[in-house]
């Protein structure tokens, strides 16, 4: 199985819709027994509930599913369990190199580095822009990107 993990702040906003709009990319290409998708956060401030509401809507009026999706915070563990770690601006790859330390892990990468169109790397922050629209295209688009070079890294 690939393992990715996606990685924000808070794990409510961006990255359980990266989380959703991904799993549900690889179900449709039929590599839901190849990869899983899971994502958490590198605070601890919302451990245990369910995603933003602006999230929820916007998963809704493009039924995707997010069921079950609560959120957790990143742990050592993860950064050796996972093979594609995602995160969603420069300062959460901050954060998980903090984390990480010496160690070795699996691929590292921001969401939009897949975009090369992108405006900017890092997908804001909609907690606080509250532009859950413009995050849903951005990481629509990541997630798209994403799995192509996932297929052609590991010949699925
Ligand atoms: P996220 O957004 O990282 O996309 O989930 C945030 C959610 C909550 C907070 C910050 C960012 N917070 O400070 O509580």
């Amino acid at each position: 199985m690939i393992k990715v993990l996606f990685v924000c702040l808070g794990n409510i906003c961006r990255s359980p819709m990266a989380e959703a709009i991904f799993r549900q990319k690889a179900a449709e290409a039929g590599l839901e027994k190849k990869i899983t998708a899971d994502s958490a956060g590198t605070g601890d401030w919302h451990i245990g509930s369910r995603p933003h509401e602006g999230t929820l809507k916007i998963l809704d009026e493009n039924s995707i599913d997010h069921n079950g999706i609560t959120a957790r915070q990143v742990t050592s563990h993860d950064l050796k369990n996972y093979d594609y770690i995602i995160g969603m601006d420069a300062s959460n790859i901050g954060n998980l190199n903090k984390l990480r330390g010496r160690e070795k892990i699996g691929e590292v990468a921001r969401l939009l580095d897949f975009v090369p169109s992108a405006a900017s790397a890092d997908v804001p922050d909609p907690y606080f822009t509250g532009n859950f629209p413009e995050v849903y295209e951005l990481v629509t688009e990541g997630c798209e990107r994403l799995l192509e070079h996932i297929r052609k890294q590991e010949n699925i």
